[in-house]
């Protein structure tokens, strides 16, 4: 079996990712990295959460000298882990594997950026599996520590390490899940859907509209948000609304467009289609 290694390196953001700003977040984000306290983003899905921690390790410099940057490129190293029920601690932490009759030590992703002092987003962390939340605990206290059980060691973390975890309120509660002592260490960031003018910026820039398109989808989208709560359990994220404008980019009718991207991934119900069409009919008569 091949045992291939992280390279830290590889993990660098190469070309300055598209973010609109919506509030303040870059700014108390860039504050929270500088004082070391880990953040959290709350909000549903689509609503740039991803692009948002790309375009921070982007952006993020502190620490790094001037000469390093010019060789190693800009910003910090992202290991962005998407955390699922399958997702055990010994994935994030690291194994024993044979490699021919020896047993070597692979550091897995958590550890690596632990070490080199790399942003690690731990995305939906609410999906992953009790342990998985264990290990965050000292990591994001003021111990800063990764214990690896199977070694017997500990791990203290870089001064640049930095942590970031990410989940959706709407489905479960993290902070139940999490120890009151772990929580009351991270600021939270709320990410909800960006306003009109915001929201169709955008969407013109990530699909490549006509201005006027994206204008008429980000009214769409918040209307279909309105009756989030009546029938829809979420709202149709930015990210539907631009794959209903590239659709519509490549010459397919907004109403079908809308169709497909939106309303039939929103709910499987017939009715509350319906109710999702009429709202989309008065969009694009
Ligand atoms: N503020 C924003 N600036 C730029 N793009 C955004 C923004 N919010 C959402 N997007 C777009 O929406 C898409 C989905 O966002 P993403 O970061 O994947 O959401 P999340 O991680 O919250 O599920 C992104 O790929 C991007 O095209
Ligand atoms: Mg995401």
């Amino acid at each position: 079996m091949k045992v291939r290694e992280i390279n830290i390196e590889d993990y660098k953001i190469k070309e300055k990712p598209y973010y609109l700003p919506i509030r303040d977040e870059v700014t108390v984000f860039r504050a929270a990295y500088e004082s070391g306290i880990p953040v959290l983003l709350k909000g549903p899905t689509g609503t740039g959460k991803t692009r948002f921690v790309e375009y921070m390790a982007y952006i993020l410099s502190t620490g790094i000298d001037a000469e390093k940057q010019k060789t190693e490129g800009r910003g910090v190293s992202l290991v962005t882990i998407a955390c699922h029920e399958d997702l055990t601690s010994t994935d994030l932490v690291g194994k024993y594997l044979l490699k021919g009759d020896e047993t070597v030590w692979v550091d897995g992703p958590l550890t690596k950026a632990v070490k080199t002092g790399a942003i690690c987003y731990l995305d939906e962390i609410v999906e992953a599996r009790k342990d998985t939340t264990v290990i965050i605990h000292p990591l994001s206290d003021h111990r800063r520590i990764l214990p690896i059980d199977k070694k017997g060691t500990l791990i203290e973390a870089h001064p640049r390490f930095f942590l970031v975890i990410s989940y959706n309120p709407g489905y479960q509660s993290l902070i139940k899940d999490l120890k009151q002592s772990t929580k009351q260490r991270f600021v939270a960031l709320d990410f909800n859907y960006p306003s009109r003018e915001q929201e169709a910026r955008i969407i013109q820039h990530e699909s490549r509209t006509s201005q006027e398109i994206a204008y008429d989808l980000a009214k769409l989208g918040e209307k279909i948000r309105h009756l989030k709560g009546h029938a829809l359990g979420e709202g149709a994220s930015t990210r539907l609304l631009i794959y209903a404008g590239r659709l519509i980019q490549k010459g397919i009718p907004p109403r079908r467009a809308c169709d497909v991207a939106i309303t039939s991934l929103l709910t499987d119900e017939k009715e509350v289609q319906r109710a999702v069409n009429e709202v989309v009919a008065a969009v694009f008569p």
